[in-house]
């Protein structure tokens, strides 16, 4: 069968479905009934989801969990959560809980700033390029004036634009190197508007500049765009009590405990494959929440790895240490948010979680999101470090095994007293599920 089609984009929603069901279905009712069973019977808001990409089909269920009892900065917190990860929220819940009794979470932003660049080819050389720069400069901020505006009546706008010379990497290339501040917005919009701009400045500009060469006027723009890596949209989040307060179930004691869970850090700063680990294991939190507030998470997810390459090697985000009996944890991560624009004013769920974070700015949600992701570290550690990952997992992912088997509330009672004092596993639940139903 022939499994191209030209116009797709074009068929209606229905047409669509029908298509791929045809296409790639040995049961195409079946087929069609699944993706139609996740439509919502309020056409409006079906309508609203379909708009926001192409080609939609059906809507895609991702859980929307919440973790209460945050305590940030002195201020109590419930989170909200969009993940399908079985322990996250559990994990970040028993967290904050843990935390909030022991002076709970403080944070600070170190710093908003964020980057675009236009990247382009010029034959001139620097020594003809930085005066005709220099002399320009002026202009890059006046040709963008009204599309800076509204940015600039907010405190925000371009800060700063630097001319970097690349020619050691590829020949003939430089940048417009350019720093903005978006306030309460990610600002992606903003910053690739701007960046256009002031590639069309220097284009026209060159054209007209009596110092360079005919051949040397036409400036080839190669692209104009943000960079997701922000190393200066800096914030820190951190934990820290004395040693002995670190006593609890599974933490006998304290001292040797934050010993191991220290070791467990400096392991992830210094050992790549396990760095890799340890900060899935953060981002666990930070997606969950850059999700459930509808901002980009791969954006979040590409300029936080980088950071944690910054030095040369992938390394840990997060650091612990022990001072005179004192134990800190912390971590610093480049997180660009908004809490205006993009999805924050369409999604009615997204509307929700800012109102249940209390309408938070965007340097707020920055600190929210980077609690979220140290919690869940703590958590993940705390774990590894004593009882084994495993022992949480499986009491949660035992659950999405009854529910694969489809067991009854009454099976699922019998499964669940009896697997309460037994190690979980896949197999020992399926045997035990097949021996019951003998
Ligand atoms: C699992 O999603 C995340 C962990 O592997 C993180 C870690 O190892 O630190 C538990």
């Amino acid at each position: 069968m022939n499994k191209t089609i030209a116009g797709f984009s074009k068929m209606t929603k229905d047409e669509k479905i029908e298509w791929i069901a045809k296409h790639y279905f040995s049961s195409p009712d079946a087929a069609i009934e699944i993706v139609k069973k996740y439509w919502n019977s309020d056409v409006v808001l079906q309508q609203l989801h379909d708009e926001f990409i192409e080609n939609t089909i059906t809507n895609f269920y991702v859980p929307l969990g919440v973790a209460p009892n945050f305590l940030i900065n002195g201020r109590n917190y419930t989170i909200p959560m969009a993940i399908e990860e079985s322990s996250v929220v559990a994990a970040a819940s028993k967290s904050a809980k843990f935390w909030a009794t022991r002076g709970g979470f403080k944070t600070t932003v170190i710093a908003t700033e964020k980057i675009g660049q236009v990247h382009f080819l010029f034959a001139g050389g620097s020594e003809k390029l930085v005066p005709f720069f220099n002399q320009i400069k002026p202009s890059f901020f006046d040709e963008t004036e009204a599309l800076t505006k509204n940015m600039r009546q907010r405190g925000g706008g371009i800060l700063n634009i630097e001319l970097k010379d690349k020619t050691d990497l590829i020949p003939n290339y430089y940048q417009l190197h350019v720093t903005f501040e978006t306030k309460d917005s990610m600002g992606a919009n903003f910053i690739n508007s701007c960046l256009e701009q002031l590639a069309k400045t220097l284009k026209n500009k060159a054209l007209a500049y009596d110092l360079f060469a005919t051949e040397e006027k036409e400036i080839e723009v190669v692209m104009s765009i943000l960079s997701n890596y922000v190393p200066n949209c800096v914030v820190r989040a951190e934990v820290s009590c004395p040693v002995e307060d670190l006593k609890e179930k599974h933490i006998e004691n304290p001292e040797a405990f934050a010993q191991r869970f220290v070791q467990a850090v400096r392991i992830a700063e210094v050992e790549p494959y396990r760095a890799v680990t340890h900060n899935k294991g953060i981002m666990n939190g930070i997606d969950a929440v850059v999700i459930a507030t509808g901002n980009d998470f791969r954006a979040v997810e590409a300029g936080v790895h980088a950071y944690a390459a910054k030095n040369g090697t992938y390394s840990s985000l997060s650091h612990a240490t022990i001072d005179n009996g004192h134990f800190r944890f912390w971590l610093g991560i480049p997180l660009a948010l908004g809490t205006v624009g993009g999805l924050t004013g369409l999604h009615p769920l997204v509307k929700f979680c800012m109102e249940m974070l209390e309408k938070p700015s965007a340097k707020e949600l920055m600190e929210v999101v980077a609690v979220a992701g140290l919690a869940q570290n703590f958590a993940a550690l705390r774990s590894l470090t004593t009882t084994g990952i495993q022992e949480g997992h499986m009491k949660m992912h035992l659950n999405n095994i009854l529910n694969q088997f489809q067991v009854t509330n009454e099976e699922r009672n019998v499964i669940k007293s009896h697997f309460k004092n037994e190690t979980i596993s896949h197999s020992a639940v399926v045997n035990f599920i097949e021996t019951l139903r003998k």
